[in-house]
């Protein structure tokens, strides 16, 4: 290898040193070599030499500049090459301002704003001394019980891979070299970890190659073109073979077709994960699987520097292999001009200047106010500030309200929903708040105390939801219900005959039985983030016309699962008409359609679309087509609308989705006003993977839908011919 890095580190370290360069390990073995703790238990059982740290490649899970500065320079003086450490962590939805959770970014339909989130992230983690996040997230996930789906941007290929690249755009910026605000960013997880059979983490993933690469990899391939300089693997087997493990995936596709050269790493422990997987015999032959596969690093065990260098030493790995990973890595710190700058962006004064500042919460703030959704609204919002409120329930004064992977965020300084609607309503004594009942447990005296609150109450809000443990990683559920003390409590309170809105505090799409037929007006606030609280009041005070739309089906109940908009006919599939046939694809206990569907979102004031107008009924490969349609604001408030685009090809070489999300336009109008929205489709808009995966069109009859929903749409038909 000539390359200079080669020359100058590679070709002078021992064998030893450089598969240390392949070892990452969490903080406590760096500031406290020799303590440990529950998340990294004791170092000698992971055979971990204090001599290799010297030479170790990364550390995870660093938090602030001094901290990091002070790691840094202690390895400086340990490593004998002066090689700097890569200081990495998980800023999936903000550092310290907490954004959103990625559910509900996705909810926002706002590209421009998700980018300026993972900006603010990046400011924030670059000065407290980190290099790479574990971001973004943009695992496909059409299962509601994964714990994780709070993580990703929703159900739909297209969008998941919209938001893919403006969060890398955002984290990485265009000059990582020199703009040191910005970190690299590592998407995740590679590959189909979404989705896991029964919703149930970590579990197995089957599926077929064409159904991987039409509906799974494009979010990740929409990173990897956006620049992401690193893919983290995932726990999960693909057809068969752990993705860690995976020399299709990671050889073939990420490396050979899709061109990336940026560094692989494991997931936690997923390397030696691969024996208990039943796919390495022992911890040595999941080291030789997953460095033939081409992962560069090695989380948090042990397995590449116990077993590479007897590897080598027999023959069995080409050391060639090792000086690959080991450069992959060093052009990584390279790239963020390490070499020259091992402290990079860290800098203490800054970090107390920049670290929540106001400017960041602001972008926070709005964000939540974008990613709100309006679900249901009879009559009871917007508030009026005169109004006596009666505020109850486990969420109407709780900080829980960052989500999981809120990691430095402080539920402490999180704004309540309760003291801004305090702030908000102008008569903060017309606002009275009880408990009501906890998470998953109500008593007699909570009922009663909520009761009494709310007899003197012009309407009530509930504040409802589950605990931001009930989601996130390892927090999968089975029952997808709100916890049953919070529907007695919702239904105690329906008795009073009041006004009742309820405000949803959750990390995924719920089971909302015994919540949306109880109330009156539903608003799905997910995990709002450090502004949450402010966001939510002005929206239930009409300060903000909540404009969000929903990025993933609410089911009708657990049942239905996996239900998503872009499924497949079948061969008999239920007619829009009621019918007594029972030989056709239904249940005969619940509907088939979802109870809220992809896309939806209310406001507090109407549009209405028409002339739906195509500029040609025939498309040609190089006469693309024009969509125009008009959207008129028809109610009495400014407003935000997702005008939606979907097309169906009614019968392709393999069957096609009823429908597929192929473009949006997000439009402000007065009330009254009109605008003409206008959408292009062109042919490659319509390829898809066939059965032999080449990805190209068919000619024939296509539908296209415009609308407010991808149930709430006008349609018109057009045919492509060759
Ligand atoms: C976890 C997660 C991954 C995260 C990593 C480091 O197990 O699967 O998303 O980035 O470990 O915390």
């Amino acid at each position: 290898m000539t390359n200079h890095l080669y020359n100058k580190y590679v070709k002078n370290m021992t064998l030893e040193e450089k598969t240390a360069q392949l070892l990452q390990l969490a903080a406590p073995f760096f500031d406290k070599p020799g303590e440990h703790s529950e998340i990294t238990g004791p170092m000698e059982e992971l055979g971990i030499q204090y001599e290799t740290l010297r030479s170790a490649g990364s550390v995870l899970g660093v938090a602030g500049a001094e901290k990091m500065m002070a790691v840094q320079k202690a390895h400086l003086e340990n490593d004998r090459h002066g090689i700097p450490l890569l200081f990495m962590a998980d800023i999936v939805h903000g550092f310290k301002t907490i954004f959103p959770i990625p559910l509900a970014i996705g909810s926002s339909w706002n590209l421009e704003l998700a980018g300026q989130s993972a900006e603010v992230a990046a400011r924030e983690a670059a000065v407290s001394g980190l290099h790479v996040t574990f971001a973004p997230m943009v695992d496909l996930v059409r299962d509601p019980r994964w714990g994780r789906v709070m993580e990703s941007t929703g159900e739909d290929t297209y969008l998941n891979g919209l938001f893919a690249e403006a969060f890398v755009h955002g984290f990485q910026g265009d000059d990582l070299r020199n703009d040191l605000t910005r970190v690299a960013a590592c998407v995740k997880h590679f590959a189909a970890y979404g989705l896991a059979e029964g919703g149930r983490d970590y579990n197995t993933v089957d599926l077929s190659e064409r159904q991987l690469r039409e509906y799974y990899l494009p979010a990740y391939k929409a990173a990897v073109d956006a620049g992401v300089k690193m893919v983290m693997t995932s726990f999960n087997i693909v057809d068969g073979i752990p993705a860690t493990g995976n020399r299709k995936l990671l050889r073939e596709i990420l490396r050979k077709e899709w061109g990336f050269d940026g560094v692989i790493i494991s997931d936690w422990a997923s390397i030696k994960e691969m024996v208990a997987h039943g796919a390495a015999e022992d911890d040595k032959e999941a080291a030789l699987q997953a460095i033939q596969a081409g992962v560069d690093i090695d989380m948090m065990t042990t397995s590449y520097i116990n077993h590479l260098p007897e590897l080598v030493q027999e023959g069995l790995v080409d050391e060639k292999l090792i000086d690959e990973a080991v450069l992959r890595i060093l052009e990584l710190k390279e790239s963020l001009g390490l070499f020259e700058n091992p402290m990079r962006g860290a800098d203490p004064a800054a970090e107390k200047e920049i670290v929540f500042c106001g400017e960041h919460r602001q972008v926070a703030r709005k964000l939540a106010e974008k990613s709100s959704v309006l679900l249901k609204n009879e009559g009871v919002l917007p508030l009026e500030p005169g109004q006596r409120v009666s505020l109850i329930g486990p969420f109407a004064n709780s900080g829980d309200i960052l989500g999981w992977w809120s990691w430095t965020g402080s539920k402490e300084t999180a704004v309540k929903l309760g003291d801004a609607m305090k702030a908000a309503s102008g008569n903060p004594s017309h606002i009275v708040i009880a408990e009501g009942s906890g998470i998953d447990s109500i008593s007699e005296d909570q009922l009663n105390e909520a009761r009494k609150t709310a007899a003197k109450a012009d309407v009530i809000v509930l504040a409802v939801g589950e605990s931001s443990d009930m989601s996130g990683e390892g927090g999968s559920r089975s029952n997808i219900k709100l916890p049953e003390a919070q529907l007695e409590l919702i239904r105690s309170m329906k008795e009073l005959g009041k006004p009742l809105a309820v405000v949803l505090f959750n990390g995924r799409p719920l089971d909302l039985h015994g919540v949306y037929d109880q109330a009156d007006a539903v608003l799905e606030a997910w995990f709002p983030g450090s502004e949450g609280g402010a966001a939510l009041a002005d929206i239930l005070y009409g300060k903000v016309n909540p404009s969000g739309r929903l990025s993933m089906s609410f089911p009708y109940s657990v049942g239905q699962i996996p239900v998503y908009y872009n499924s497949f006919r079948t061969g008999r599939p239920k007619p829009e008409q009621e019918t007594e046939n029972r030989y056709i694809s239904k249940y005969i206990d619940i509907p088939n359609e979802p109870l809220l569907p992809f896309g939806f979102g209310l406001s507090y004031t109407t549009f209405e679309y028409e002339d739906l107008t195509l500029s040609s009924e025939v498309l040609t490969a190089d006469t693309p087509l024009e969509v125009k349609i008009t959207v008129k604001n028809t109610g009495l408030r400014a407003g935000t609308e997702t005008v939606q685009l979907y097309v169906c090809d009614i019968a392709g070489q393999v069957v096609r989705p009823v429908k597929e999300l192929k473009g949006f336009r997000q439009i402000e109008l007065d009330p009254g006003e009109s605008s003409e929205v206008v959408f292009r489709i062109d042919e490659t808009l319509l390829r898809y993977h066939h059965s032999d995966m080449t990805i190209r069109s068919d000619r024939g009859e296509f539908i296209l839908y415009v609308g407010a929903s991808s149930r709430d749409v006008r349609e018109a038909r057009f045919t492509l011919v060759k």
